[in-house]
């Protein structure tokens, strides 16, 4: 039996991107969210969860929310994709907010977390998405400039574009401290 697992939920591909770069890595077992039953994470000492952000909110958390009794003794780690510059510590915040209000407090005190950015072409988007993000956008522009976020900035510079800020090489201080945790917790 593998000792770590990645699951993921991903609309567009970004987040299934970040999760096929850290199975690969650490030679962990690769799930979609909704090919595993919520038992089958029983069988690993590491889960691994990531989902992309949609309105604050992070795609299918709620299998670890919901589950968390069942795997409270694992090493869990949970990670975010998303639009927002995670270089920005108000955009951090913002998505662990986020977080916080779908997950119970001692999994957010337990759980190492990681922010990584994804893409978004417009012309792909489904109808509903177009229409949410005009919506946003059309509220964030009529914002007055004082009030504007560094987020609502970057939502307007990106507004209506085909952007990718996918990087493989921001799952590195995830993928060391899985090693490390997995030297000091071998089975
Ligand atoms: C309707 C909609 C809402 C979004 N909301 C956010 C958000 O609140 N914060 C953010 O950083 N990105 C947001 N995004 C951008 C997505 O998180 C980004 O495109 C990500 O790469 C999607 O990952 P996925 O393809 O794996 O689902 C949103 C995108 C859409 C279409």
């Amino acid at each position: 039996m593998n000792e770590v697992v990645v699951i993921y939920q991903s609309k567009y591909g970004a987040a299934k991107k970040y999760a096929e770069w850290i199975a690969e890595a650490l030679g962990a077992d690769l799930f979609e969210r909704r090919k595993i039953a919520p038992e089958k994470m029983m069988e690993y000492d590491t889960v691994i969860y990531g989902g992309g952000i949609y309105a604050g909110g992070i795609a299918g958390i709620s299998l670890i929310g919901k589950n968390y009794e069942r795997i409270k003794g694992k090493n869990i780690i949970l990670f975010t994709c998303g639009l927002a510059n995670t270089k920005v510590e108000e955009n951090v915040k913002h998505i662990r907010e986020g977080m916080e209000k779908a997950l119970p407090k001692e999994l957010m005190k337990q759980a190492k977390l990681y922010h990584f950015r994804g893409y978004m072409d417009y012309s792909k988007l489904t109808s509903v998405h177009k229409l949410m993000m005009k919506m946003m956008n059309n509220m964030i522009v009529k914002k007055p400039e004082n009030e504007k976020t560094s987020e609502d900035r970057e939502f307007i510079a990106t507004y209506g574009k085909a952007v990718d800020f996918t990087d493989q090489s921001s799952i590195g201080e995830l993928v060391e401290q899985y090693k490390k945790y997995h030297k000091v917790n071998p089975n």
